[in-house]
């Protein structure tokens, strides 16, 4: 239940972030027992490479606190979506944080949004995006793997954020996201295979008044399907983009600076530069020597107000034929 806000202590059952070192984040539950592989309850203990954690001896201490290993040490942290993202079990290939950053400012998400997302896959995303919305807001996400699907249920359930999230085994490809969420929505999420065909039903879902959709591809041949989709079905502002995270080392370096002072002549008064250059010692930052390789595409669009949308159906399907 730890998700669902601050508190002070760690309480029995709750999901802890065990933080040894920045690549040594592990994800814990603060459960005394836990069941092996052959279904017997045992002590649960959690191995790290600095020695053993027996997960009983964390309930009642504090968030934050720092815990002794028998070779080290580590600090217990309240999960966050960024902390849980680092740590989560993987199902399926998961959106990371910078781009989670991107596609929560992007939706233009707020507390009380209504959000349809598919598919849910490990729901890394949807942990960001739960938070981004409640309290009053609400997540409706849909896979077509229904193992997955349970799986986020359990996990959303056991994280304390159940109220916030409604999980459905669908294909939304073939099915769509189901009347219910007819003109509901103030933003669509899509990260599928076939993203171009769910972006029909995704117009049903959005809000009368507009909203806001947003599909993650990897590859540049789904991306220019789905912008062809969107265009066709009268959405605006299409824009695709990556997100390359750039970490710049800072470091000091000794650099060569050029001395402008100028040596006046004694005997015409006439004025030459001084052609010296001096090694200083500076703070810089040093851009790294590669650069992260490619994630996936981020295409975001705008569903104008119903009111607007007939007239440029047809202004969209002139640029089309044109083009044809
Ligand atoms: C890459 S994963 C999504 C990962 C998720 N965004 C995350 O951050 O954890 C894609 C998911 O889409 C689901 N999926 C693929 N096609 C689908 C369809 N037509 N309808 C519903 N779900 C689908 C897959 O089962 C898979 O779990």
């Amino acid at each position: 239940m730890s998700f669902d806000g601050y508190k002070d202590k760690i309480e029995e059952g709750d999901t802890v972030i065990l933080y040894l070192t920045i690549t040594q984040v592990y994800c814990i539950k603060a459960e005394p027992k836990t069941l092996n592989k052959k279904g017997n309850l045992i002590e649960n203990v959690f191995q790290t490479p600095y020695g053993a954690l027996k997960c009983a001896e964390l309930i009642g201490k504090y968030y934050g606190s720092k815990i002794s290993l028998s070779k080290g040490w580590g600090y217990v942290l309240q999960p966050t979506p960024e902390l849980w993202t680092i740590t989560l079990p993987h199902r399926t290939q998961i959106i990371y944080t910078p781009d989670m950053s991107m596609i929560i400012l992007q939706l233009e998400l707020c507390p009380g949004s209504i959000v349809v997302e598919s598919g849910t896959g490990s729901g890394s995303l949807s942990h960001g995006l739960i938070r981004a919305i409640k309290p009053h807001g609400h997540l409706y996400t849909f896979d077509f793997h229904k193992t997955r699907a349970e799986t986020a249920q359990e996990e959303f359930k056991d994280h304390g954020l159940a109220n916030y999230v409604t999980v459905t085994h669908r294909d939304v490809c073939e099915n769509g996201f189901g009347d219910d969420l007819d003109n509901k929505a103030n933003a669509v999420f899509l990260d599928l295979p076939h993203p171009w065909l769910a972006i029909p039903h995704s117009l049903k879902s959005l809000k009368q008044t507009g909203g806001r959709l947003c599909s993650f591809s990897p590859c540049i041949e789904q991306v220019q399907k789905s912008c062809l989709m969107l265009l066709k079905l009268g959405f605006q502002e299409i824009q695709t983009m990556e997100v390359l995270q750039t970490q710049y080392a800072v470091q000091q370096r000794s650099l060569p600076v050029v001395n402008l002072d100028f040596l006046k002549s004694e005997k015409d008064g006439t004025e030459t530069e001084k052609k010296d250059r001096e090694m200083i010692k500076t703070i810089t930052a040093i851009p790294p020597p590669t650069q992260p390789g490619h994630t996936g595409y981020l295409t975001f669009a705008t569903l104008p107000p119903i009111w607007a949308r007939n007239l440029q159906i047809s202004l969209n399907q002139d640029d089309i034929n044109d083009a044809d």
